[in-house]
């Protein structure tokens, strides 16, 4: 195993010090460290962050390797800073059997390039009707811990009820998708003035606000962990302050592309836009970053959702919902947060790593930590060109956009998966 030898680089933000990665672990951090044999890595001007960890990834497989595998996911993931991803359960087969998450895990290990953690199904095929085994996945080699049948709400509050029970024995987590159905029939986009004008079927905020409501009651009356997915709404936000001011076991998630793009992207009726839950308002944006700034909102997550070309490039009406994220996460990140080092490492990598239980993850580099970590360039700017994306799709909203920072290297466990800029393998 190689030794690295990064120099000048600043941990989290502080003052320029020197790391040695050695057998798996920051073996030194301090001025002036020499080491023999060591591969030396100037990192003047680099910021140290620990390894990025995302509890909302599509890795599409199995069934849709053509728009993702968990291979060209997990390069994605590294060259976006990450070391460990949640792999979402709608797959096909959906990810609601013991045999299934343990295949994904497998993957990601043989794929070696992020530790792969996936989440499993709450309801039997995403259908909302039957629970999943959710106690044959939590004991499976996987050993799953969240479960979520994202893409679709678990509408059903008494399934939901059921849910939040069942996982309490072993201090799961259901991760809802907070969508009520029936106000998002036929929904194209956000439900508001720009709606209204494209003569767009609305998705009204009240949608997300009234699942997340309901649930946060039901994880406060059962006393089970419960975490809310993309968070879209100024209106969800006051819902989850008044939960956690109670005391209710809520984590919540934002994506980047809710901190930054707002509903107006929909008036180029270029399906790259079409996400779900949609693109809100710049009111809506607001409130989210504030959340996200003074903790009501705990994590940033990608929703990276990989599309072929065919579901993505067709008429609004029949694009599926999703984009890209995790090769541009930070970046945004950095143009939304600015160098607010600390927050990042907290809200990308240190609290995603506790909620999601990831031994090893989300450590800041220190003597003797697992050496998951990531540099950063935040004086870099570049342009996002899909076509050299890791990605297997190509559906970024971000194409030909000038982004800050550049994930320069990505360590997992000791060993480069990123040096360079460039995946290692
Ligand atoms: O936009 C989305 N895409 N939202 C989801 O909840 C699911 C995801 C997907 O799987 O494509």
């Amino acid at each position: 195993m190689t030794a690295y030898l990064v120099k000048g680089v600043s941990v989290v933000g502080a003052a320029p010090t020197d790391l040695l990665i050695r057998d798996g672990v920051v073996a030194e951090v301090g001025a002036d460290l020499a080491a023999d044999g060591a591969t030396v890595l100037d990192a003047t001007g680099l910021v140290a962050l620990p390894g990025l960890v995302d509890l909302h990834t599509h890795l599409r497989e199995p069934g849709r390797e053509d728009a993702e595998t968990v291979e060209s996911g997990s390069r994605a993931a590294a060259l976006g800073g990450y070391t460990a991803v949640c792999a979402m359960a709608n797959t096909s087969p959906v990810a609601d059997t013991a045999g299934v998450v343990e295949q994904v895990w497998r993957l990601g290990r043989e794929a070696g390039l992020v530790d792969v953690q996936p989440i499993g199904a709450v309801t039997v095929g995403l259908a909302g009707e039957r629970l999943a085994e959710l106690g044959a996945m939590a004991d499976s080699a996987a050993r799953v811990r969240i479960f979520s049948d994202d893409g679709h709400c678990v509408a059903d509050p008494k399934l939901m009820r059921r849910a939040l029970e069942y996982v309490k024995a072993f201090d799961g987590i259901i991760a809802q998708h907070a969508e009520e159905p029936r106000l998002t029939e036929g929904a194209q986009m956000h439900e508001g003035e720009v709606s209204t004008r494209l003569g767009l079927t609305g998705w009204p905020a009240v949608a997300e606000e009234a699942i997340i409501a309901r649930d946060v009651l039901l994880a406060e009356h059962v006393g089970s962990r419960l975490h809310v997915c993309h968070v879209s709404t100024a209106g969800s936000v006051e819902v989850l302050r008044h939960a956690k001011a109670r005391g209710v076991r809520v984590t919540a998630e934002v994506t980047p592309h809710h901190l930054l793009l707002t509903d107006e992207r929909a008036e180029t009726y270029d399906p790259v836009y079409k996400v779900n839950p949609p693109l809100r308002t710049g009111a809506d944006v607001a409130a989210l970053r504030a959340a996200l700034a003074d903790g009501v909102i705990d994590i940033i997550a990608t929703d990276h959702a990989p599309h072929a070309v065919e579901d993505k490039e067709c008429e609004w009406a029949y694009a599926r919902p999703g984009m890209l994220g995790l090769e541009t996460a930070l970046s945004i990140a950095l143009d939304v947060l600015g160098p607010e080092w600390d927050l990042i490492a907290e809200r990308m990598s240190r609290t995603p790593a506790r909620i999601a239980g990831l031994e090893g993850h989300g450590l800041d580099p220190a003597p003797g930590v697992p050496a998951n970590l990531t540099l950063v360039d935040p004086a870099a700017r570049r342009v996002i060109e899909p076509a050299e994306l890791a990605s297997r799709s190509r559906n970024t909203p971000y194409a030909r956009m000038t982004l800050p920072g550049r994930i320069v290297a990505t360590f997992l466990r000791g060993e480069p998966t990123v040096l360079d800029g460039k995946a290692v393998k």
